[in-house]
């Protein structure tokens, strides 16, 4: 992974994460961990720790992998339940995203064991005595485990994610209807929550954040497109055909696999690649 690289316009005083930036600390302990701890030998098997990324940018020092050790049996099921015992009990400075705690809002989104998912839908695996939260890979990242969305949000901006019409509605004032047909099209798109667990696994947006739109912005690019009542189909298909903007996806699938919402980026990718061969663009 890059560690020196900065991307253009946004701001070097933040952190960009980086694994091989990591110090490892030494563990923090709950009171209540502490006091049900035991001598090693009889150690409760509940006990798990949890190694967090932590990066403060009012006290610029390394980033390090801090411990925190809680006992699963005082803790709800989920990785941000977790987070949240942690954060109450352990250590308030500790900084993270969450709002909906059901995979609604899309701000829980972290790395977790290597692999992007939301906090409050990830189960925390009890197989592994440790596990590791980390920020979604190759953000900057403003605080712990909170990354700048700024780029990822101008990208799906970019792509006019609203209705666009070139003759007045049929009936003025009153909603444009749609066949069940025509809305099942958008299937598989509308569930998006724009959580930025596909874009931040996928290796050509690792490289080109600013050029490459990434599977989000390009799987509201084709929701959009395939919507009946929009008549800038050819419009939006044109001004996404680029050798960045679209065509750095080399369909290595690692999106659909991130998402946390079970939709599939890469094939909505394909599906705006065989249009724009269909029109003529
Ligand atoms: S299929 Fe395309 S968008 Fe998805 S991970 Fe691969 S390159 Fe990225
Ligand atoms: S496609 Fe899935 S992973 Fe990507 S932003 Fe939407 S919900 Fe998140
Ligand atoms: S807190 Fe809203 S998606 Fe996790």
């Amino acid at each position: 992974m890059a560690t020196t690289v900065f991307r253009r316009g946004l701001s070097r005083a933040k952190q960009q994460f980086s694994p091989s930036n990591l110090i490892i600390s030494r563990p923090y302990a709950s009171e209540a961990a502490a006091q049900q701890a035991t001598p090693k030998a009889t150690k409760s098997t509940t006990l798990k720790t949890f190694s967090i990324y932590r990066w403060n940018p009012d006290n610029p020092s390394k980033p390090e992998l801090r411990n925190y050790e809680i006992d699963l049996k005082e803790c709800g099921p989920m990785v941000l339940d977790a987070l949240i015992k942690i954060k109450n009990e352990m250590d308030p400075t500790l900084t993270f995203r969450r709002s909906c705690r059901e995979g609604i809002c899309g701000s829980c989104a972290m790395n977790i064991d290597g692999c992007n998912g939301l906090a409050c839908l990830t189960k925390i695996p009890k197989s592994e005595s440790s596990s590791t939260i980390t920020p979604l890979p190759h953000m900057f990242v403003i605080k712990d485990l909170v990354v700048d969305m700024t780029n990822f949000y101008n990208q799906y901006k970019s792509i006019e994610p609203w209705l666009k019409r070139k003759n007045p509605p049929p009936n003025e004032g009153k909603e444009i209807p749609q066949s069940k047909k025509d809305r099942a099209k958008l299937d598989g798109m509308y569930e998006c929550i724009l959580c930025a667990c596909c874009s931040t696994s996928c290796p050509s947006y690792w490289w080109n954040p600013e050029s490459y739109l990434g599977p989000a912005a390009l799987l509201h690019a084709h929701r959009w497109i395939s919507d009946s009542r929009d008549e800038y189909t050819k419009e939006r298909l044109d001004a996404i055909c680029d050798e960045f903007k679209l065509y750095r996806c080399h369909t290595i699938l690692n999106c659909a696999r991130a998402c946390p919402k079970g939709l599939n980026p890469g094939k909505q990718i394909t599906t705006i690649k065989q249009l724009q061969l269909k029109n003529g663009i």
